[in-house]
Parts: structure tokens; sequence; C-alpha cells
């Protein structure tokens, strides 16, 4: 028997098979969404929240004090199909009482993965390297072409050693690293003994690594963490990877260190704005390889991601405990 008032559930886009499957069995929900793998426009997201009880929204949705007060005071739940939560006016979302599911874990070790690859990519030249054997630029084995920056006996300083962070160290770690150093808000002995990671200052952490990988939260404490005084203390031969947030990097400093030379290469996962535009000047410069935004980008990630985002929304509709909720 389906109850006599259903719950109101919006979707923001189309999301893998397993969690639209959970959203379609829940009887005591009236699911809608915007089918479709392109951006909800803002009218029709604000037209579709309206009277909403729950909200599946993903981390390109800003939702924030105008986009709440079009939902108006039904909406009790905001599961976001991620495990960054900087797209979500936090402090408004707190002060209505409504409670937020996130999807952290289930995505780390696909992300961890990306960001290696990621690393060796920029670290060892691959996207030239590739294009030289196409254009013909590739004429002959040359003792001095092509040479990038190996990880055997380097040091790797980890901004954020959270979940993303370790998952990354612990898959560098048989590469040879010989020493791993972190930064955060306070050291965490107990997950840095694993890799006898050092706690250091970020500026500490900036002039002695050889790579360095941002795996931080976006938060207004880390927020343009890395600028032009962050480069200028690395080593000019240092790589530098982003899997985190596009904002913790100034990324005007971040082009005049690498088209400078200040630094050696930077791989960057994620921007800001995502989509980056064609035409931007990162684009034009060799030393820089730029992902767009796939580090959970795996067909089983994905999946999972979407049941625990549909999970956490309706474990949260029916009042219960969500299976992954981030405590405001
Ligand atoms: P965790 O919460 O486990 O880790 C977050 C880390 O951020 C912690 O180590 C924390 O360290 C650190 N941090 C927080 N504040 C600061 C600060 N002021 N300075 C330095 N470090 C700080 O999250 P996850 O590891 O699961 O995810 C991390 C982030 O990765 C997500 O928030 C998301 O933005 C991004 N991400 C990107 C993906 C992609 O596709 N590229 C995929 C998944 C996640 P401490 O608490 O010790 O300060
Ligand atoms: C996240 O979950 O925060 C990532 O950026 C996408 O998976």
């Amino acid at each position: 028997m389906r109850p006599l008032r259903l719950m109101k559930v919006f979707v923001t886009r189309r999301i893998p098979p397993e969690g639209r499957a959970a959203l379609a069995r829940a009887t005591d929900c009236e699911v809608e969404d915007w089918d479709s793998d392109e951006p909800i426009p803002d009218k029709e997201l604000e037209r579709g929240v309206a009277g909403a009880h729950g909200l599946l929204c993903l981390l390109s949705d800003r939702i924030d004090k105008r986009l709440l007060d079009a939902a108006g005071t039904n909406l009790k739940v905001i599961s976001t199909l991620s495990v960054g939560v900087d797209h979500l006016a936090l402090d408004e979302i707190k002060k209505r009482g409504i409670r937020v599911g996130y999807t952290p874990d289930v995505l780390t070790d696909a992300t961890a993965e990306l960001a290696v690859s990621l690393l060796l990519t920029t670290s060892r030249r691959l996207p030239e390297a590739i294009a030289e054997v196409k254009n013909g630029g590739w004429t002959s084995w040359k003792p001095l072409w092509m040479c990038g920056y190996g990880l055997t006996q380097s040091t790797v300083g980890i901004i954020g050693l959270g979940r993303i962070g370790q998952a990354i160290a612990r898959r560098l770690k048989p590469f040879g690293v010989h020493r791993f150093l972190y930064t955060g808000r306070q050291p965490r002995p107990q997950e840095a003994a694993e890799f006898q990671a050092a706690f250091v200052s970020a500026p500490q952490l900036a002039a002695e690594s050889d790579f360095i990988i941002v795996a931080c939260s976006l938060t207004p404490a880390t927020k343009g963490l890395c600028n032009k005084g962050f480069f200028q203390q690395m080593k000019k031969t240092a790589v530098f990877v982003n899997i985190s947030r596009g904002d913790v990097v100034d990324q005007e400093d971040l082009y005049q260190a690498l088209a400078s030379g200040q630094i050696a290469a930077a791989g960057l996962d994620v921007t800001t704005p995502e989509p980056l535009p064609a035409s931007h000047p990162l684009l034009t410069l060799k030393n820089c390889v730029i992902l767009p935004h796939i580090g959970s980008a795996t067909h089983g990630t994905r999946n999972t991601m979407s049941l625990l985002a549909a999970n956490n929304l309706l474990a949260g509709l029916r009042g219960e405990p969500m299976p992954s909720e981030f405590k405001l």
C-alpha cells in the first residue's frame, strides 16, 4: 500500500543506475529528476526544488540561500553525490535544520588511483611524449630528450592526509619514496605512522618536497592556500598535483610559476571554473596537464556513490540514521 502523502524528491541530474533504482523502489516518495547528462538550468532547478522534501544534488549545483528559499520549508534532506561539500551553504542549511548526506570512503580508491596516474602522467611528461610520436617530433632515441622526474628516493608532500591523502601515500610508497611530509590543521600521528610521514608547515612542505599533492577539502582556510608565496618556496624541479578543488590554488600564480620555470610541472584534476574554458592560459603550457575532474570516475565507483546518495536521502527523509551523514 502506498502511503497517503508521498514525500517529494528532486534529483538534479541523471544519476547511475543503482541510485536511480533505489529511488524508484521507494514507495513513500514521488521522485522527479532532471533526466539529462547536462546541468539543469537555474530556473528549472528552482521549479523542481520548490516544495521538495529531499534534494539529491551534484557538486556542480550551488545550494545557496537563494535556492534554499526557493525550496521552501518542506526541505528536510540534501544528499550530495560527492564527498566534497563546499558547494553547499552549510551555515544556512544548519540554521534550517536540514540534514546533509555525502559520499565519503566509496570513492577514495578511485580518486587516489587517479591522483597517482596524474602525478606520473605529469612528471614523466606523457601527453607531450604522445604528441611527439603523432606529430613526427620523434626522430631518434635521444639521451636528453623528454626527461622528467621519478619518484625513487623522492620527498612527497601531501596537503591533507585525510582518507584520500592516505590512500595516495599508500599507493606511492612502493615506488621507492624516501620521505613523506604532510600538512593540515593538526598532526595526525596515528594515520601518519603507516608512512612515517612528518607533520610540517605548508611553507616547509613546499620547500622540501619533490612532489606536492593537494588532497584537502576546500574551506575558507584552504582557499588560495597554494599561491605565489607557496610556489616561490617550491623547488624548480618540483611537480605540483591538485585533486582537491580548483579554489585551493591561485591559478594566476600557478600560471606564472609554470611559465617562468619557477616549478617544473603541474597536474590538475580540478580547476576554477569547471569546465575550464578552452582558451585558458594554463592550457597553452606544455608543463601543465589538466583533466576534467574525473577523480572518482570509474563505472563501479559512480554507481556505488549514487546508491549511497540515494540511501542517504531516503534514510534522512524517513528520520533514520543515514549511512553517511555530514554532521553540521
Ligand atoms: P577527508 O575529510 O578525509 O580529508 C580532508 C583533509 O583536508 C584532511 O586531511 C584535513 O586535514 C585537510 N584539511 C582541512 N582543513 C585543512 C587546512 N586548513 N589545511 C590543510 N589541510 C586541511 O576528505 P577526503 O580525503 O575524503 O576528500 C578530500 C577532498 O578531496 C574532498 O573534500 C574533495 O574536495 C576532494 N575530492 C576530489 C575528487 C576528484 O574527483 N578530484 C574526488 C573526491 C574528493 P586535518 O583534518 O588534519 O586538518
Ligand atoms: C567529490 O566527491 O567531492 C569529487 O569531487 C567527485 O567525486
